[in-house]
């Protein structure tokens, strides 16, 4: 067992928890208190024994016992495992070397894997008669042969095991290849991750090819555009920069970095020859990655798409850069979409746009200004709304105070009243950064709330509800719906754990979330379970009467029986739930 695991099998997080917040008290199946991460006045911090997780539903920090002692003692994670070793006695200073070791040869197994994978595909994209489509993509893109061979640059063909067969008979396996991320499951069966792509690799700061992002070039509508690597040891999305290798010494030539959102725009800056130009892959741009752009500079210039998405990105990044204590300007490109759509138009621009940055609370105030009758109460409080949480995040004072003078006079506010009532009341702002909101539901927003609500009920009291007769149509959502059919499958006992065994990724966040939802408000469990499952009932069974009505005209006896079946069960239901 790997010395993680011999812990954490050791620690309870409950005692954990409890040793650091003596008023962790049972709530159903969780356990609730108040959040030691931030202030709040009714407890949102739950505690789930089966589960080994915490999560606090305030501000939205989750993790296992080990994080938790890394979050409150504010420690690195090395340093929580030792303090979490100690306290389920477990020496772990003998196993770190094997340890190392095991790690360290597998890394050079991804990366050797990578390094046969980028060199296959860009084989097949410079020459090989398969790669023609990839060839033709790459000219319309304006990706030129001096490109494709410094990125190494390459086509994986629309095959489902191109790079299996050939990886294999590298003498890799099926499982490796599986979890480097080059193979995804289908059906049961490993086949090619990347099919039909143009294949951009991933390089380190040190040159290894440590992951991929590949394009799409087809027609198929329900394609991503994107697939980018997953997570390995050796692919922390963000902790990397798409071009960040390639950018370096211009980098330091130059004095600063640009900032952009796509990896080709990296591709065809570089070929009107500027090539300090770096974008994140796919994530939004991260404090690991300002970190990373301060050992090469202190200033970055932003460009971002020109769109809603691109300026909120923006002044997002902007906080981060202040944060970090990074400078900051913004090439300006006006109305082209992004800098590809630029320099594809107009290379010259380009060059002169980057030679002319400008300032980027200025560009900001101007942006949100434009359109805004800065004559009327709406139109200054919708710029104030805009601009506030830029000036907020302003750390040096004679810049603060010189954009608070700015905005005071375009929204006629004394800048000492604009500033306490706006500026200062931070706590309430601060709390709500976009970083927490994001993380504090960890399910897609979309999901149904009654559905999730039943589910959570179902989870937490599965006998006592009776869940077993629940039929699964009632999820109207297709993941929920699977979630539901294997809860009924495993959870004969509440072990959760072993539920969660059976799921994926995406279901496993979903459950956890629901598992750890703070239920103990409700007075009956049973009563409001059953009555929200009569509601689901009803609108399932409407849902396919109206199906099969559609049907009928057309279709056969079975539909016309089957209809007939379901008018019933809903007249029964509506009679039940009239009665109570
Ligand atoms: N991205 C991603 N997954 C997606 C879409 C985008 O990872 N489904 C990432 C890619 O790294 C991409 C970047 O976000 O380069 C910017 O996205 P977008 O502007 O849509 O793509 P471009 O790189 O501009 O590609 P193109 O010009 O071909 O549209
Ligand atoms: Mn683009």
């Amino acid at each position: 067992m790997a010395d993680l695991d011999l812990i954490k099998s050791k620690l309870d997080i409950v005692d954990v928890v409890l040793s650091y917040l003596p008023d962790l008290k049972k709530a159903g199946s969780n356990f609730k208190t108040h959040c030691p991460f931030h202030n709040e006045k009714t407890p949102s911090f739950m505690v789930n024994p089966s589960l080994q997780l915490f999560k606090c539903f305030g501000c939205g920090k989750v993790g296992d016992a080990i994080t938790f002692i890394k979050e409150i003692e504010r420690v690195e994670f090395k340093e929580a495992l030792q303090i979490a070793a100690e306290r389920a006695g477990v020496d772990i200073t003998q196993n770190n070397q094997y340890q190392n070791n095991e790690l360290k040869k597998q890394k050079e197994r991804i990366l050797e894997a990578n390094t046969l994978t980028a060199k296959l595909f860009n084989y097949i994209l410079s020459t090989h008669k398969s790669g023609k489509v990839g060839r033709d993509y790459a000219q319309k893109r304006g990706i030129d042969a001096a490109r494709i061979s410094k990125f190494l640059i390459g086509y994986a063909p629309n095959k489902t095991d191109n790079l299996k067969k050939f990886l294999l008979s590298k003498g890799f396996t099926e499982k490796e290849l599986f979890e480097f991320g080059l193979l995804v499951e289908r059906d049961k069966k490993f086949i090619d991750k990347f099919r039909h792509r143009l294949m951009q690799p991933v390089f380190s700061t040190k040159g290894e090819i440590i992951g991929f992002s590949g394009r799409y070039i087809g027609t198929f509508k329900d394609a991503p555009k994107y697939l980018n690597s997953p997570e390995t040891p050796v692919y922390k999305k963000n902790q990397i920069l798409y071009g960040l290798y390639h950018a370096k010494d211009s980098i330091r030539k130059n004095g600063f970095v640009i900032l952009e959102e796509g990896n080709i725009d990296v591709l065809s800056s570089h070929r009107v020859g500027i090539e300090n130009i770096v974008a994140p892959l796919g994530t939004a741009f991260t404090e690991n990655q300002a970190v990373l752009i301060k050992k090469y500079t202190d200033t970055v210039y932003f460009c971002f798409d020109t769109d809603e998405a691109g300026i909120a990105a923006l002044v997002r990044g902007i906080g981060i850069l202040e944060d970090a204590g990074l400078k900051y300007k913004v090439i300006n490109i006006d109305n082209f979409q992004d800098p590809d759509d630029l320099i594809s138009k107009s290379p010259d621009l380009w060059i002169e746009k980057v030679g002319s940055p400008v300032d980027a609370v200025e560009y900001l105030i101007a942006r949100f200004t434009k359109g805004q009758n800065l004559s009327t109460s709406e139109g200054k409080n919708n710029f104030a709304e805009k601009i506030v949480p830029v000036l907020r995040s302003i750390k040096n004072p004679i810049s603060f105070s010189h954009y608070l003078n700015e905005v005071s006079v375009l929204v006629d506010v004394n800048p000492k009243i604009f500033e306490e009532r706006f500026i200062s009341k931070t706590a309430s702002y601060k709390n709500k950064s976009t970083k927490n909101q994001e993380e504090s539901v960890l399910y897609p927003k979309t999901m149904p709330e009654n559905e999730l609500k039943l589910l959570s009920f179902i989870i937490q009291n599965f006998k006592k509800i009776d869940a077993e007769n629940f039929v699964p149509e009632v999820f109207s959502d297709s993941r929920l719906k699977e979630l539901f059919i294997e809860i009924k499958r495993n959870l004969k006992s509440d072990n959760f754990s072993e539920v969660a065994l059976a799921l994926n990724d995406e279901l496993k966040t979903i459950f956890s979330e629901l598992v750890l939802k703070d239920l103990t408000g409700y007075k009956s469990v049973v009563e409001t379970a059953k009555k929200l499952y009569s509601t689901l009932l009803e609108k399932y069974l409407r849902r396919e009467i109206l199906n099969l009505r559609k049907k009928v005209a057309t279709d056969d006896e079975k539909t016309i029986n089957e209809l007939a079946l379901k008018t019933k069960e809903l007249k029964s239901l509506l009679q039940k739930i009239r009665s109570t």
